[in-house]
């Protein structure tokens, strides 16, 4: 019998529970609060960082999931209280530091894509989910920007319908499927419609960048609006090392308005890393027959003209928008499929095609 445990003993396993937004110790953010140990009976105090934390569940999960397998624990209770707005504010100085560098800018850590196209429906934002999702099942850590103030869409793709949470001034990536996203869908109420105007969408998209705690993701993803313009130079100002992926169909005169997205790449000085071809062809579920259905070659012609990889080319394929349509997205709804397939291979071209930034030495 090891007797009755340790306050030592207990803070040295909660040192080892993460909080699931913030990636850090709960010991090390300072939400553990009062712990005390009356014989094998255990009471510890959690500080969340807002009192209706979604994730209260999942912190006591862990809590619980560490404390009670002690030798000598008997009953565990777990209390969950806020913070203080001076709590907080220690917390939020502790995550960020006095100078952090940004991990978007010149020297930085993360390798930013931009997913642009010249026309809307191409399938951009599936792609994105999709690609998000298979680089982090690489184990690479990802966070997925939606930039389309507009016509966001993927909360609802990515299946999550939670808000998103700020400590402090800074605001949390909402993540789900192992993704850091940030989409104005978390913070507007649904289907109401968003109607800024140009000042404030930089505005909008300055504060996704430089007011999310993105913690240094190994790639961000960004979800552009379709076509050009005003957002893609937000991206340039804001995220000086993005390049761009172009989506396009295989259509000849969609590749033709896909050129535009090259063009306006160019003009503001950044490079395009590669072509994905989506919708190229259609796989017959029971016979594995591959259809063209549209004839163009539109991906690969375009790749050819701007001298770039054709990164991927990916069926037409129900699954997909079904996926989408339910919020898993299709390389985690049907990993076999002909499209999840084409996805995770894109998503190494990508890796391949895209240099990581060298990582200054820490
Ligand atoms: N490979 C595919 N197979 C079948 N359906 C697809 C495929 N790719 C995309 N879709 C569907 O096509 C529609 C448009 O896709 P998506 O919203 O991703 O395009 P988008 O380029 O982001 O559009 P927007 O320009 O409006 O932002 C969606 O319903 C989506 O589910
Ligand atoms: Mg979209």
């Amino acid at each position: 019998m090891s007797g009755a445990p340790t306050r030592e003993g207990i803070l040295a396993v909660l040192r080892d529970v993460h909080d699931p937004e913030l990636h850090r110790s709960i010991v090390d953010l300072g939400m553990v609060g009062d712990v005390t140990v009356r014989g094998g009976r255990v009471d510890i105090a959690i500080r969340l960082t807002i009192a209706g934390c979604p994730l209260k569940a999942e912190i006591q999960r862990r809590v619980t999931e560490v404390v009670t397998p002690l030798a000598g624990v008997e009953t565990l209770s777990i209390t969950m209280d806020a913070m203080t707005d001076e709590e907080r504010h220690r917390l939020r100085s502790g995550l960020t530091g006095p100078d952090r560098p940004s991990p978007f800018q010149e020297g930085g850590r993360t390798t930013v894509i931009g997913i642009a196209s010249g026309k809307g429906g191409v399938g951009k934002s599936s792609i994105t989910a999709n690609l998000a999702m298979a680089l982090a099942g690489r184990g690479a850590t990802v966070g997925l920007l939606d930039a389309d103030v507009y016509g966001y869409s993927i909360p609802r793709m990515m299946g999550v319908t939670r808000p998103a949470v700020a400590v402090d001034d800074l605001m949390m990536p909402v993540e789900a499927h192992g993704v850091r996203m940030m989409s104005i869908g978390f913070l507007t109420e649904e289907d109401s419609p968003v109607i800024w105007r140009g000042p404030m969408l930089h505005k909008a998209l300055t504060s996704f960048i430089t007011e999310v705690w993105w913690d240094d993701p190994d790639y961000l993803l960004v979800d552009l609006p379709p076509g050009t313009g005003d957002v893609a130079l937000s991206l340039a100002n804001l995220l000086p090392t993005s390049s761009f992926v172009i989506v396009t169909t295989p259509q000849l005169a969609a590749q033709r308005v896909a050129r535009r997205a090259a063009a306006m790449a160019s003009r503001v000085n950044l490079p395009v890393a590669g072509v994905i071809e989506n919708m190229s062809y259609f796989v017959a579920p029971d016979t594995g027959a591959r259809y063209e259905v549209f004839s163009g070659g539109g991906g690969a012609l375009l790749a050819a003209e701007l001298g770039v990889p054709l990164l991927g080319r990916i069926p037409l394929e129900p699954a997909v928008a079904e996926a989408g349509d339910r919020g898993l997205p299709v390389v985690a709804a049907h990993p076999g499929s002909p499209a999840a397939l084409a996805l995770m291979e894109a998503a190494d071209a990508i890796v391949a095609a895209v240099p990581r930034p060298a990582l200054s030495p820490s």
